[in-house]
């Protein structure tokens, strides 16, 4: 194992996943809930295989707008096609995986298997620095903060045509997209029982808790400023082969769209998880 920044991020070589004894799941699953993103090069899996050993990490979570692939409904394929050029790319801005949901995923896998000779990079910033990071009156003032989790902005009828550049990605927008959920602003990592500052720009609408409403909005801009500091970050340079792991309680992560003219597939799958809890 070697870690990556000072903050998150590790590669592992445990060889071929689709091999992985119990033991060696079980040591990768405490890795990644322990450095937040995990990468294990030169894996080779079909999408039946990744979800084989997506639902060894726990039952598939469901993936609300995105068409699945055809290959297997578990799966999507991340893709833009070179003739896309600057389309908007999924996942183009700070979020963590669905957090909109009642029970946003607890990890989030990705294969690289098309990557374009430069860009496309993903980057990953830790909620857990960011909360270790407040200082004791912010943490106090915080835990009694709820954030407004919604998707509106992202994939109501209003954002079909950001989504219609994407001529190999169908997402389907709709009215439940205008639904929300509240979690704690502050929540706690039920594995590790670390505090997180459970916060992302792209789905968090409001904040409950707090009645003025220009300070909620200073709140917001600068919660996102603190949650994507370079200091808690790491940014992937993705070889095809390369399986990310990631822990969606602990991390926001955001994909780089500086690839126009090139093509960039990876597929995705996503393991249920519990509600957030403070
Ligand atoms: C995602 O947000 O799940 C996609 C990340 C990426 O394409 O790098």
């Amino acid at each position: 194992m070697e870690r990556l920044t000072g903050v998150l991020g590790a590669r592992v070589d445990a060889g071929d996943v689709r091999t992985l004894s119990n033991e060696a799941l079980a040591e990768l699953r405490a890795l990644i809930c322990e450095h937040e993103v995990v990468f294990l090069a030169n894996q080779s899996l079909t999408a039946l295989e990744q979800v084989e050993f997506s639902r060894r990490l726990g039952p598939a979570a469901e993936s609300p707008f995105i068409e699945p692939s055809p290959d297997h409904p578990e799966v999507i394929k991340v893709l833009k096609e070179a003739r896309d050029g600057n389309a908007f790319n999924f996942g183009g801005a700070w979020h963590s995986d669905f957090s909109f949901l009642p029970n946003p995923p607890s990890f989030t896998i990705l294969l690289a298997l098309d990557i374009p000779p430069y860009g496309g990079d993903t980057l990953w910033s830790s909620m857990t620095a960011a909360y270790n990071a407040l200082n004791p009156a912010q943490k106090e003032t915080y835990e009694s903060l709820g954030g407004v989790h919604s998707a509106r902005d992202a994939y109501s009828p209003k954002m079909q045509a950001i989504h219609s550049g994407l001529s190999s990605m169908n997402i389907v927008c709709d009215d439940s997209a205008n639904e929300y959920e509240i979690h704690p602003l502050i929540t706690t990592h039920p594995e590790t029982l670390k505090k997180v500052l459970f916060y992302n720009r792209a789905y968090v609408r409001d904040i409950v808790g707090m009645s003025d409403e220009i300070e909620k909005l200073r709140l917001m801009e600068w919660l996102h400023l603190h949650t994507t500091d370079a200091k808690f970050g790491y940014r992937h340079k993705w070889t095809a082969g390369d399986l990310a792991i990631w822990d969606n309680r602990s991390t926001q992560h955001y994909a780089l769209n500086d690839y126009s003219g090139f093509r960039r597939e990876l597929h995705r799958s996503t393991v249920a998880g519990e509600r957030p809890l403070p």
